[in-house]
């Protein structure tokens, strides 16, 4: 499959059929993506469903070493931690710039058209950098999270803004992808993609430049066409426990971790809920059921039980 130069032609109808794939992406490093994506894979896990993961992000690899961690505190401590069907990234490593995009591309079909018809959801995390293979999951997206701290230097890659007005500007790059990718998918399969900016590591201070940062992208948002969730808030522990594996919506009583829930855990974990809620994901009543049912089935599959449910319509 394709090289750089065949990018636009990429078949984006081989995307996951059964599966919706949410894109954890921005350009602008240390926005939160891999939290956020960790996060909305356990609990998408926790709520019966199928998952695969993709780490996209060659270099750091911080989502492949989450769950890697996360397995080795399963196994250590005897723990039954909910674990998806996770698929890393090396670069191809040959001398041809050209052959080396033609082999990642054909990687990336290849962890693709794996997980198409067996998974409910594909989570993808993509690197603080703009790379082919980030700009093709891009296009292939239900749902892309946009995950942004509250800073003006981190809005610069979604828009500029007047000094004195505060008015836009202009568009900056990483939206005018998004812009793109979002026509490449309704070519592809006259698909939507839903866009929400996440806002993360919020002060409990409400400040004016807080006010200020809001409204520009309240502004933004009419303008691109994404929605805004009130993210989640600066806390220890949405990083605390990335050397576990664990996150804010594990119960840490029995976890070895030597703690109780805490305020602060609870807190947290009502936040992902109502971020979840936020993303308006496929998750109602029927599709827990199917979920859950398809477990069922896949626990009972020596002994076959009835149930006309478990596929998607
Ligand atoms: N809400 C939060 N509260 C506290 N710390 C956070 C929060 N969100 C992210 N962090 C921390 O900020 C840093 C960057 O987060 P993360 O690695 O998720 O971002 P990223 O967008 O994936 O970064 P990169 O672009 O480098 O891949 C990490 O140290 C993470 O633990
Ligand atoms: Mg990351």
């Amino acid at each position: 499959m394709g090289t750089l130069g065949e990018y636009a032609a990429f078949d984006r109808s081989n995307r996951p059929k059964g599966a919706h794939v949410i894109v954890c992406g921005n350009e602008k490093g240390g926005s939160g993506k891999t939290t956020t994506s960790m996060h909305v894979i356990v609990f998408l896990l926790k709520a019966g469903f199928k998952v695969a993961s993709i780490d996209l992000d060659t270099r750091q690899k911080s989502l492949t070493r989450y769950i890697q961690n996360r397995r080795n505190w399963a196994q250590t401590n005897q723990l039954k931690l909910e674990l998806p069907n996770h698929f890393r990234f090396d670069l191809a490593r040959v001398d041809s710039t050209i052959e080396a995009q033609s082999q990642d591309f054909s990687s990336f079909e290849r962890a693709i058209s794996e997980v198409q018809h067996s998974h409910d959801f594909v989570v993808i995390d993509t690197p603080g950098s703009d790379n082919y293979l980030g700009r093709l999951s891009h296009s292939m997206a239900d749902t892309l999270i946009t995950p942004m701290n509250d800073s003006f230097i981190d809005f610069d890659v979604l828009g500029r803004v007047d000094p004195k007005s505060l008015e836009i500007a202009g568009v900056s790059h990483y939206a005018v992808m998004v812009r793109e990718s979002r026509r490449q998918r309704r070519q592809a399969d006259n698909g939507l993609l839903d866009w929400i900016v996440v806002r993360n590591r919020m002060s409990t201070l409400n400040s004016r430049n807080q006010q200020n940062l809001l409204g520009c992208v309240k502004e933004l948002s009419m303008r691109l066409g994404f929605r805004i969730a009130d993210g989640i808030s600066e806390r220890v522990i949405f990083r605390e426990y990335f050397p576990m594996g664990l996150t804010a919506l594990d119960d840490v009583e029995d976890a070895a971790v030597g703690g109780r829930s805490s305020v602060s855990h609870l807190s947290a974990r009502q936040e992902i809920r109502k971020l979840i809620r936020a993303l308006r994901l496929p998750v109602d009543e029927k599709g827990i059921k199917r979920a859950q049912a398809r477990v069922t089935w896949l626990e009972n599959s020596n002994n076959p039980v009835e149930m006309p449910d478990i596929f998607a319509d």
